[in-house]
């Protein structure tokens, strides 16, 4: 027993190390890449698992619509890249294989269909990997159903928390197992800003910090305190504290729902309460999700690559929504505002207004492929 718990001391030692160190370049490293002073903007696509290939081969379709002269001009470069496939990782025994992270790396935006992500085992999921490699620290994630007064943004923190460490915990044989939670104050910080930032942006007047502090009292405690403190910088937003059990309820009591605005979450919180709301939206098929760092920005559906659409043939009737949400994302994140705004409108016309085609996931329903033609005629007739 002296054995494993005297490794899992020095494991713990270098963790703390790690940490410490990943906090210090944190303080240390802060640049913002303006896309507007690029000279050309590459968007790397990659395909995923499942039916990841199928939806955001319909995204790629709809960014060489939407920016065709953008691309003819040189202004933007639309890559593909290979290998984020579960087969490559496995081979590889990498969450994401080396010359793939590189060639991710050489792109500024990533347009990120869903990979597929084992339960157990070492295997990272490459969503986290990708999110801490790039330091894609918010996580931000709009849910909005106008005929309810819903109009809600996530802003759930993407590189700490259970998450960052949760590959790495240790055990003793059968006895126990234990997983470490991490929460750093310049990576608590820099998550408040963002979602305080956007508040003031968007004329918001409440700001959310949803924790269990009464419990995790370190981690969750210092993430409650410092974002009060980022607070202080915004006298007109109200920072209010919630706990996540009573926030999960208040998302599907009407009464009070319709009140909150912006949330800021620690990880583990932000990526439950997230499929939560989407749900209340029309399920986690029509939520996308933007991964934003200072330098890199990855762009998501937020659901997983359904393998079973795939084995049981339904592939091709998956709903790309979520994917086309990301690209909307996307467009505005790397400048292209008004042509977000365009995409938007023809979703809300294509799902709500005139849905011509509903997508049901099955034959009964109408093709990923169907319903990205109607969207692309719905943009060109506005
Ligand atoms: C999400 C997903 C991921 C997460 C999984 C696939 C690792 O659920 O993006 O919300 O837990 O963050
Ligand atoms: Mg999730």
């Amino acid at each position: 027993m002296d054995k494993y718990v005297n490794e899992a001391v020095e494991q713990f030692k270098a963790l703390l190390e790690e940490q410490i160190a990943r906090e210090r370049k944190m303080e240390a490293e802060k640049c913002v890449v303006d896309f507007e002073k690029l000279p050309k903007i590459i968007i790397g696509i990659c395909g995923g698992d499942g039916i990841g290939p199928i939806i955001s081969a319909e995204s790629e379709r709809l960014l060489q619509f939407l920016l065709k002269d953008e691309i003819a001009a040189g202004k933007i470069e639309l890559r593909t890249i290979e290998g984020l496939t579960i087969e490559n990782r496995i081979a590889k025994n990498r969450a994401i294989p080396d010359d793939v992270l590189a060639e991710i790396k050489k792109c500024n935006v990533i347009l990120k269909a869903p990979t597929t992500t084992l339960k157990g085992g070492t295997l990272e999921s490459a969503n986290v990997a990708m999110r801490r490699e790039l330091d894609l620290y918010a996580n931000v994630r709009p849910v909005c159903v106008p005929d309810k007064n819903i109009d809600w943004t996530f802003f759930r923190e993407n590189t700490e928390g259970e998450y960052v460490l949760g590959s790495r915990g240790v055990e003793i044989p059968d006895t126990l197992a234990f997983d470490f939670k991490v929460t750093t104050n310049e990576g608590t910080r820099r998550i408040a800003r963002a979602a305080f930032e956007y508040a003031r942006k968007n004329g918001k007047t409440n700001v959310a910090i949803v924790t269990k502090a009464n419990i995790m009292k370190k981690t969750d405690g210092r993430f409650s305190e410092l974002c009060h403190e980022v607070a202080a910088d915004y006298p007109e937003i109200t920072a209010e504290d919630w706990y996540i059990d009573i926030m999960t309820a208040n998302l599907v009591n009407e009464r009070v729902r319709d009140r909150f605005q912006v949330f800021v979450l620690p990880n583990l919180y932000g990526d439950i309460i997230t499929d939560e709301a989407a749900q209340i939206q029309g399920g986690v098929g029509t939520a996308g999700s933007a991964n934003i760092g200072d330098k890199y920005a990855m762009f998501e559906a937020i659901h997983g690559s359904a393998p079973r659409m795939i084995e049981e043939g339904r592939g091709k009737y998956a709903n790309p929504t979520s994917m086309f949400k990301a690209t909307e994302m996307m467009l505005s994140h790397i400048g292209y505002k008004d042509k977000a705004d365009k995409l938007n409108r023809a979703l809300v016309i294509c799902t709500e207004e005139k849905p011509k085609y509903i997508i049901t996931g099955r034959s009964d329903g109408a093709t990923c492929t169907e319903f990205g033609d109607y969207l692309m005629q719905t943009i060109s007739e506005l």
